[in-house]
């Protein structure tokens, strides 16, 4: 299982201001935490609650036909093609970074044992999707379009343009380079592919964006090009079996979602740092800026309370952002708690090569990358307690399926179990839609004319 140490976030070793009387917290919010955890488990079966996503590791029929339809189609594209934003694409983007080779496209199609290349098209920059189109065979191409409420202007805009390339090429059969992930009954997409015949996927009622990496938006696209996703499974349903535990001294997530909320509360930390020490993890800092940001940033609380709360979620990346960030998190303001996650056995082992005699770097020869890294990891992290900064640090045995669902699910019920002691909504998104809005009304969407109005004036001002 992995781990969590939060020693580094004691007043002993950080100072009264900046840290907490673990033990005295953990003593103090048991209850709030027993009862926090005993309510997301009541509810999470009941429809509206938005907590469908705690049941994802048990869905069995959605792991059978995300398996099946990989097998069906494995061997017919070179490519596959994943338009989607936000939520429907950062997990899949964050696993596949993590679980596929790093330079997976680069591999020989013997190399990838005859899996497709993966892309992931989540922004709608014109230059780098007319460069998409130089190096991809549309004709080959396997393109698996997500949204969950089907109208997403940036998806779909997407879509439009690659549906449209696509018939021109291969006639009334482009459809079968098509497969929607979307809502199972309401949106356009989903009238779209009805009416166009695309083999579609679910995703589920009750689910956000950002909790969705496990349901079908995550999962195949990962299966598409190989990954185990059953591995990724057994990770959630033993992180679930743990995290049911109402204890905090035993619930990792419970532990890491009260250290932030009484940092940010009570000692000014308002900045969460994620920070692995894995290249291969680069994209699980920007997956968990999105749920922390998106879950935890709220103008008001349950009761309807003006509160403007949530800390602000940074990615960094070690060792490579100890050359940029970790002056200002060492010497600047003390506002930030530092998530690191280390590594304990990486895939490979990386000697360096004994071949110079010189003092400045004479000592590297004969030791490991491995263990320059997680040197790295340890010093930057007791640089830190020398300056007072609170860190807490998350190790996996291993960057596998197995560690990374336990890692991301765990990070799901921490943010959740955040949302209640903020006592906020961690699960709607206000503000998103706000923009969204905006953008429809801009772009001239039918419905959205009043709006339009109103914002063109605001543009003259604003
Ligand atoms: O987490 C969320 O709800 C958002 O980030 C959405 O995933 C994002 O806005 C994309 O929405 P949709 O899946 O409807 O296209």
């Amino acid at each position: 299982m992995i781990q969590l140490n939060c020693r580094n976030v004691n007043s002993k070793i950080v100072g009264e201001e900046n840290g907490l009387n673990l033990e005295q917290e953990f003593t103090n919010y048991q209850d709030k935490i027993k009862e926090i955890i005993a309510d997301l488990n009541k509810r999470k079966d009941k429809p509206g609650q938005w907590l469908q996503w705690m049941n994802l590791g048990y869905n069995e029929e959605t792991l059978w036909y995300v398996k099946e339809y990989a097998s069906m189609v494995q061997g017919r594209f070179e490519n596959i093609l994943v338009l989607g934003i936000g939520g429907s694409a950062l997990g899949g983007m964050a696993l596949a970074h993590a679980l596929l080779h790093p330079y997976w496209n680069l591999l020989s199609e013997e190399e990838r044992n005859g899996y497709p290349r993966i892309f992931f098209l989540d922004n709608i920059d014109p230059d780098s999707m007319n460069a998409l189109f130089d190096v991809l065979d549309l004709s080959k191409t396997l393109v698996n379009v997500i949204t969950k409420s089907g109208s997403t202007a940036e998806t779909m805009s997407q879509f439009l343009i690659i549906k449209d390339r696509l018939e021109k090429e291969l006639q009334d059969n482009y459809r079968y380079n098509i497969v929607a992930t979307t809502d199972k009954k309401t949106g356009v997409l989903r009238q779209i592919a009805e009416q166009e015949g695309y083999k579609t996927f679910v995703v589920p009622d009750d689910v956000g964006g950002r909790f969705s990496v496990f349901s079908a938006v995550g999962l195949l696209p990962l299966a598409l090009v190989g990954i185990d996703i059953d591995s990724i499974i057994n990770g959630i349903k033993d992180m679930d079996l743990a995290l049911k535990n109402t204890d905090i001294h035993e619930n990792i997530a419970a532990q890491n979602a009260l250290i932030h909320y009484l940092l940010d509360t009570e000692k000014g930390k308002h900045i969460s740092v994620m920070m692995p020490y894995s290249s291969r993890l680069k994209y699980v800092a920007d997956w968990y800026v999105q749920l922390w940001a998106e879950s935890l940033g709220k103008n008001k609380d349950k009761s309807g309370n003006d509160v403007s709360i949530g800390q602000t979620p940074v990615k960094s990346l070690g060792a490579t952002d100890q050359h940029s960030q970790i002056q200002l998190y060492n010497e600047g303001p003390n506002d930030k708690i530092i998530n690191f996650i280390r590594v304990k056995n990486f895939d490979t082992k990386m000697d360096i090569p004994n071949i110079f005699e010189y003092t400045g770097i004479g000592y590297l020869g004969g030791k490991t990358i491995n263990q320059l890294i997680n040197a790295e990891a340890d010093s930057t992290r007791v640089a830190l307690a020398d300056y007072k900064r609170p860190t807490v640090t998350i190790t996996l045995d291993k960057v596998d399926g197995y560690h990374l669902g336990q890692l991301l699910y765990m990070m799901e019920i921490q943010t959740a179990i955040a949302g209640e002691l903020y006592n906020i909504d961690a699960f709607n998104q206000p503000g998103v839609e706000q923009a969204k809005n905006y953008t429809y009304a801009l772009m001239g969407r039918t419905g959205y004319e009043e709006s339009a109005h109103q914002l063109q004036e605001k543009m003259t001002t604003v």
